[in-house]
């Protein structure tokens, strides 16, 4: 049987919309945190840019709320609870009239409920967020195989590393070589700057007075959004 991709039908005449899926069958992964990043990122880089929030937790929802009544401007928060997926493909076209070049897909961190499940189907590229614990390995297998099942494009990003001691981190890098999995090479740190800035409807990008060492969150989120953005095949728009 032929494999259903939505965005195929999407993408179809001269607009391009891409669409990239933060899902892990994993609570806690940092999907929403990497979304919202990276919604950021492209919206720096020039790029129309909107979330999906497909969780009923509305966690991107809200940060979107936030932003928008401190005036912080795109990116813009769409939402679409639904779990038939042809509600999921009439929001994805409603977005590609607005003129979104590219959406990110925040998803329930469950593999028990379709939205997770029909949101990376109609994606270009999932990012599957990992953090670097024993737990987060042993829910990855799951959900990579329904992945390979469906031939999606995915990588996984180590996330959330603490910064005290590299055997975590190294260990869960080890086992994404060793399982041939495709991954980020960059890994995103834990600091506490990132659940600060969220609460305010931001994202370290848009922070200043950041120290040198919180710096580096900025440079890692930036790499990450660089690695999807070539994974969705779009070029780099910012002239500098
Ligand atoms: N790099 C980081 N450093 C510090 N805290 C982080 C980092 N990334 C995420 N967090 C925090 O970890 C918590 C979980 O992150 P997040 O909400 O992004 O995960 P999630 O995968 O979306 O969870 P859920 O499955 O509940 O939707 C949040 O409080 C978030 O602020
Ligand atoms: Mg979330």
């Amino acid at each position: 049987m032929p494999i259903y991709r939505c965005t195929d039908e999407l993408i179809s005449g001269d607009a391009v919309l891409k669409i990239v899926t933060l899902a892990t069958q994993k609570g806690g992964a940092t999907k929403t945190t990497l979304c919202r990043h990276l919604a950021v990122a492209a919206q720096l880089d020039g790029y129309q840019t909107a979330i999906l929030d497909t969780d009923q937790q509305g966690g991107s929802r809200d940060w979107g709320a936030t932003r928008l009544s401190r005036g912080y401007g795109p990116p813009e928060v769409h939402h679409e609870l639904s779990p038939n997926e042809d509600h999921l493909r009439a929001t994805l076209g409603a977005i590609k009239a607005k003129g979104i070049e590219i959406l990110f897909i925040d998803t329930p961190g469950s593999l028990n409920g379709p939205i997770a499940l029909n949101a990376s189907r109609a994606a270009h590229h999932v990012l599957v967020p990992m953090r670097p614990t024993a737990d987060d390995i042993k829910a990855l297998p799951p959900f990579i195989a329904h992945l390979r099942r469906e031939r999606v494009p995915f990588s996984v990003v180590v996330s959330a590393s603490v910064t005290n001691t590299p055997r975590p981190k190294t260990e869960a890098l080890a086992y994404l070589e060793a399982s041939n999995l495709p991954y980020v090479s960059t890994v995103i740190h834990q600091k506490s700057v990132i659940p600060e800035t969220l609460i305010s409807g931001q994202t370290v990008f848009e922070i200043s007075g950041l120290t040198e060492a919180e710096r580096k969150s900025v440079d890692e989120f930036r790499d990450v959004y660089e690695w999807v953005r070539t994974k969705v095949a779009l070029a780099h728009k910012v002239v500098t």
